[in-house]
């Protein structure tokens, strides 16, 4: 995944077309570069790095242009280098390109240039360039619609051309874009956070859609060279909602934003004094939710793992048969879908994962409904699926999933209590749903008080293996928790359905690895406590988390207490979340790690 943005209009474009790569960082942060017209052709730098490293290059360049675009990459094909660093150009330097997205047949592609074409990098976009400067014939927006209809792939592009002053030319098919209208001119980028500084009004181009951006117009087509109309859509998030607000890190930030994006996730959705839960936008028909027999929910990553929360929820609540899968195994799965009795729920916070939106797109063609939940607006998963539900986290920097997280787990567990009621499977319960309504205040108070996790972190950075264990509704936690801190601290991290740990984990236990074991009050509370028995026994390092009143064993077998308030059974999962982000991030900083950008990652996989 990489980040490119765009600016044409009346202000100069460099430092805009900087700001936003800024932004745009979390996409991949590999190498960095621009091109901004110039009186006598392209100005072009790139470098390898990060953001700041370009800023670096660019100190003391004054570049008049008002036209440019940007890059900020996350390498596919190709070491990360400043050569195979975007834009990419043709041979007469003419045309300067951006790329976000894979060439399949670039191989394929490229035996149709002329053999004296030297390619300068190792990318599958170089081609492209080329392809483009071939196939020009004094009109961009052409020469961009014949070229993009021989490639195959993902991509969102955005060009420019030396004989165009001012103007951008930009296409998505597969990977997003967005075009921002504004009153200093016309931008493009592929998410939101570039767009805010500068405008709140957008348009959200569709797969294989085409733009061509002046700045004072824009017209959009298809790749089939039919015109389409555009509507202009005003977002409500400002870019100060993006900044880092005084933290340190947007990871800690965004932690601490729990408790408010969990109220808004709430607000207009719970009533529990009547007991019941709405969703006043849901527009798909109740009548598909009381005919079906069977939900599959499908994601990636920190979202898979909160399906997995929701599948205890779902079958506790209602009389489904659940099924969850990973984004990736699932699009190669031979579905017996029977599509009046299924349907399909996707999990993204991004919309835009490539696995999870191959997975929606294999089963839309079944004529199964699908409904997506995720956070970003107009995302790709949010058109395409039959509905949405907003998670309303806010824009997410920090390349860990952690408010989307808990607001997945939200807009799950009021799903999963929405379907019981309308099914008739589950009364409904007004003190959970207090209890619910409490949660917030609860993270609150909890993630106030770090210090028993920078003792551990000070205690135990150095070590290389962690475990981490649970049962039923926390065993997704625990897997959440090992994938939040092998993320961005590089432990190596496994988790595990307690329960397991004796047909082999075991043996990994001895003096010098760390067991984080879940244990609040539960159904389950006494297995974990002869897990943790098993693990003393073998002289491992408990990390405890259970509840502030436990009494029954677990809090004083525990050599470090991660504290969790009361609550329902149900709702533990919100509130055993917590420590596992603080404990990741505490030993990732204590580590000298990047936590925002962790090495090799990306915010949204938006390819294969
Ligand atoms: O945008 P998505 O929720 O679809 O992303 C899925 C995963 O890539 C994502 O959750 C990833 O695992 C997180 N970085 C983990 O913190």
């Amino acid at each position: 995944m990489c980040g490119i943005t765009g600016y044409t209009g009346s202000a100069r474009a460099l430092p805009v077309i900087m700001e936003a790569l800024h932004r745009l960082e979390y996409r991949g942060y590999d190498s960095a570069g621009v091109a901004v017209e110039g009186k006598d052709g392209f100005f072009l730098k790139k470098v390898k790095g990060k953001i700041d490293d370009l800023d670096a290059a660019l100190d003391g360049v004054e570049i008049e242009g008002t036209t440019g675009i940007g890059h900020t990459r996350w390498a596919t094909h190709g070491e990360p280098s400043q050569k195979n660093a975007h834009p990419h150009f043709s041979i007469d330097r003419n045309i300067m390109l951006v790329h976000n997205g894979i060439i399949e047949n670039h191989d394929r592609l490229r035996d149709r240039l002329p053999e004296d074409i030297e390619f300068t990098s190792e990318t599958d976009t170089e081609v492209l360039v080329h392809l483009l400067s071939e196939n020009y014939d004094g009109d961009l927006t052409e020469a961009v619609r014949f070229t993009l209809g021989e490639v195959e792939g993902s991509f969102a592009v955005a060009v420019v051309h030396r004989d165009e002053p001012g103007r951008i030319v930009a296409a998505r098919s597969g990977s997003p874009l967005i075009i921002g209208c504004g009153g200093e001119g016309n931008y493009v980028a592929s998410d939101l956070p570039a767009l805010l500084d500068f405008t709140n009004e957008v348009i959200f181009l569709d797969e294989d859609e085409i733009a061509t951006i002046d700045s004072d117009s824009i017209t959009v087509q298809t790749i089939d060279g039919e015109e389409r109309k555009k509507s202009v859509n005003s977002i409500s998030w400002d870019a100060v909602q993006a900044q880092k607000g005084g933290y340190k890190h947007f990871m800690l930030k965004e932690i601490a934003e729990q408790p408010q994006v969990l109220r808004q996730s709430m607000r207009g959705r719970l009533d529990s004094e009547a007991g019941i839960v709405k969703f006043p936008n849901l527009e798909l028909d109740d009548s598909i939710f009381k005919r079906i027999e069977k939900i599959n929910l499908i994601a990636c990553g920190t979202s898979y793992h909160a399906c997995m929360v929701a599948r205890y929820w779902l079958e506790e609540m209602t009389d489904l048969h659940v099924e969850v899968d990973i984004g990736s195994e699932y699009r190669y799965r031979s579905l017996n879908y029977e599509a009046d009795r299924e349907m399909l729920v996707t999990v993204s916070q991004s919309g835009e994962t490539a696995d999870t939106l191959a997975a929606l797109r294999k089963v839309s063609r079944l004529d199964v409904p699908v409904l997506s939940i995720c956070n970003v607006l107009g995302s790709t998963m949010a058109r395409e699926a039959d509905d949405v539900l907003y998670t309303h986290a806010g824009p997410e920097i920090g390349v860990a999933s952690t408010k989307s997280f808990t607001t997945q787990l939200l807009v799950l567990f009021l799903f999963s209590y929405y379907l019981g009621r309308l099914r008739g499977s589950f009364e409904g319960d007004r003190e959970l749903l207090e209890a619910l309504e409490q949660i917030p205040d609860q993270v609150d108070q909890q993630i106030r008080d770090r210090e028993i996790y920078q003792k551990i972190a000070a205690e135990q950075f150095k070590k290389e293996d962690f475990l981490f264990l649970g049962r039923h509704l926390n065993y997704p936690v625990a897997m959440e928790g090992a994938l939040k801190l092998k993320e961005i601290s590089y432990i190596h991290a496994e988790g595990y359905p307690a329960g397991e740990m004796k047909h082999g984990p075991i043996a990994l236990i001895d003096e010098e690895i760390p067991v984080v074991v879940l244990g609040p009050h539960s159904r389950v509370y006494n297995k974990m406590l002869s897990n943790i028995e098993e693990v003393k026994a073998r002289g491992g390092i408990v990390l405890g988390v259970c509840m502030e009143d436990d009494k029954q064993g677990i809090a004083e077998m525990c050599d470090y207490l991660m504290p969790v308030p009361d609550t329902e059974e149900l709702l533990t999962p919100f509130l055993t979340t917590p420590p596992m982000q603080i404990l990741s991030y505490e030993l990732a900083v204590r580590r000298g790690c990047d936590v925002d950008q962790p090495r090799n990652l990306a915010k949204s996989v938006t390819v294969e």
